[in-house]
């Protein structure tokens, strides 16, 4: 019996005789020669089926065998540098084919579809070659995230998905019912990080995050994954140094290990291998003179108005666009607005209308990927906070005893997987780099 092989360990069995369990991906009809474009979800590969070598039954099954059948190939493994496929150089010259169940017409043809009807198929659409690459790129960037944060000593501590009060803003909660009690989805995992670093030191959540933002934009979904590293003693310029050394570890490891998959969604890899340590650090005063520097430059009305920022302002996707495109890596940007940023965030000693936040925006016009600060950690000053904005302290009694108990310095940050994962492949929309998305207007499948 030959043994049963998956398509990307065709390489070891040239000459053998192997068995591959799969779909049909495609297939093209050359009369006496069927070439079927088999996948099995490590890869696909051309198995041929040609009359004259097979029994009837058998070829008549390669000639009607309908896209996206399940099926079983039996046949010898050849080396051929033109084969088609991921990665692509075997072939299967089949001997046998068996055909586990007959699909129906698929709706995903070879054809061209527009994405409404694509992402009302997601459940299909995931088999599609270029999905199934960027999906396989987003397991590989947990997973680099993951390693990197595990050798560093940074230990894995879950936050509750469930939570009484708002993490971040309490404009854009999901409220759930719990036990005739209100609750909401969490938006961030960081409060509870803060009570975890000051039992491990330098802790990370990792989880799905909750906004119900109206926003109907390519950077914003309604559930999406973050990373969320915080480190007791930890400065800003600390936090910088962390965030560059992590974030380019991650993306020259994608680089490594998923060059292949990078080539089949035909990404231009130049501003990747130069996301190296150091990146650029310019302060939100400096990014607002740039902008309004571009503005004056800008001939275009439209565009001048666009770019025209006022001090206090946040930055919106065109003004993040256009200051990224100064430099040739992902570039900080510190010190914002007290006003425009989260309550727990450290003002700036002598300038307390600016915080010691920092947000990391990304190269070719994909915005803001982290968002991170120093935390308040003086009592007083985080009560005055909360009153400030008027969230109710009692909801927060137990963020507030942090910083009765031993509270010291700290500084944490998110980093967004799926705004990543979309500037990793280079994709015009957020919505392909999750499985199933979930945005303003869609919640199915
Ligand atoms: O800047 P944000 O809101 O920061 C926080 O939630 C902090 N509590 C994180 C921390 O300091 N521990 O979100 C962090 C990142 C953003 O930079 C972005 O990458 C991503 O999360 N993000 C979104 N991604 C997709 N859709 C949305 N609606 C997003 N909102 C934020
Ligand atoms: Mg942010």
């Amino acid at each position: 019996m030959a043994p049963i092989v998956s398509i990307a360990h065709l390489k070891d069995y040239v000459g053998q005789e192997v068995t591959v369990r799969g779909w049909l991906y495609d297939r093209t009809d050359k009369g006496r020669l069927q070439f079927l474009k088999v996948r099995d979800g490590s890869g696909i590969a051309q198995a041929v089926a040609f009359q004259k070598e097979l029994p009837a039954e058998v070829f008549e099954a390669a000639r009607t065998v309908t896209q996206e059948s399940s099926l079983i190939v039996t046949g010898v493994v050849r080396a051929d540098n033109r084969a088609p496929g991921f990665p692509g150089g075997y072939e299967i010259g089949i001997h046998d084919l068996k055909i586990v169940q007959l699909a129906q017409e698929y709706p995903i043809s070879p054809k061209e579809h527009g994405v409404e009807f694509l992402m009302d198929n997601r459940h299909l659409w995931v088999r599609s070659s270029r999905q199934w690459a960027i999906l396989r790129i987003r397991g590989a960037l947990i997973n680099a995230i993951r390693t990197w944060l595990d050798d560093h000593d940074y230990l894995l501590v879950d936050t509750p998905i469930i939570t009484p009060a708002a993490g971040e803003s309490t404009t854009e909660l999901f409220e759930i019912d719990y036990f005739d009690d209100k609750a909401y989805l969490a938006q961030t995992g960081q409060l509870y990080n803060e009570a975890n670093m000051a039992s491990f030191g330098k802790v990370y959540c990792f989880g799905p995050t909750f906004r119900a933002e109206k926003s109907k934009t390519r950077r914003h979904l309604a559930e999406f994954w973050m990373v969320e590293p915080e480190m007791a003693w930890f400065s800003l310029e600390d936090l910088m140094d962390m965030e560059q050394d992590f974030i380019s570890h991650i993306v020259q490891r994608i680089l490594d290990k998923h060059r292949a998959e990078l080539q089949l969604l035909e990404r231009d890899t130049t501003y990747l291998e130069r996301v190296l340590p150091p990146f650029p650090r310019i302060s939100y005063d400096e990014a607002v003179e740039r902008l309004n520097k571009l503005a004056d430059a800008e001939p275009d009305p439209e565009k001048q108005r666009e770019l025209r920022i006022e001090w206090g302002g946040d930055f919106g996707s065109p003004h993040e666009t256009a200051l990224t495109q100064q430099f040739d890596r992902p570039v900080f940007v510190y010190h914002y607005p007290t006003a425009v940023k989260a309550f727990y965030m450290q003002p700036v000693e002598g300038r307390p209308e600016v915080c010691r936040s920092v947000d990391l925006l990304a190269p070719e016009g994909y915005g803001e990927i982290t968002g991170g600060s120093e935390r308040i950690y003086d009592l007083e000053l985080l009560e005055q906070r909360v009153r400030h904005i008027g969230i109710n302290p009692d909801n927060y009694r137990w963020y507030l005893d942090l910083r009765r108990y031993g509270a010291v310095p700290h500084a944490g940050f998110g980093l967004g997987v799926e705004r990543t994962l979309a500037w990793v492949c280079g994709l015009p929309h957020i919505r392909e780099t999750t499985p199933y998305a979930r945005t303003l207007n869609r919640n199915y499948p």
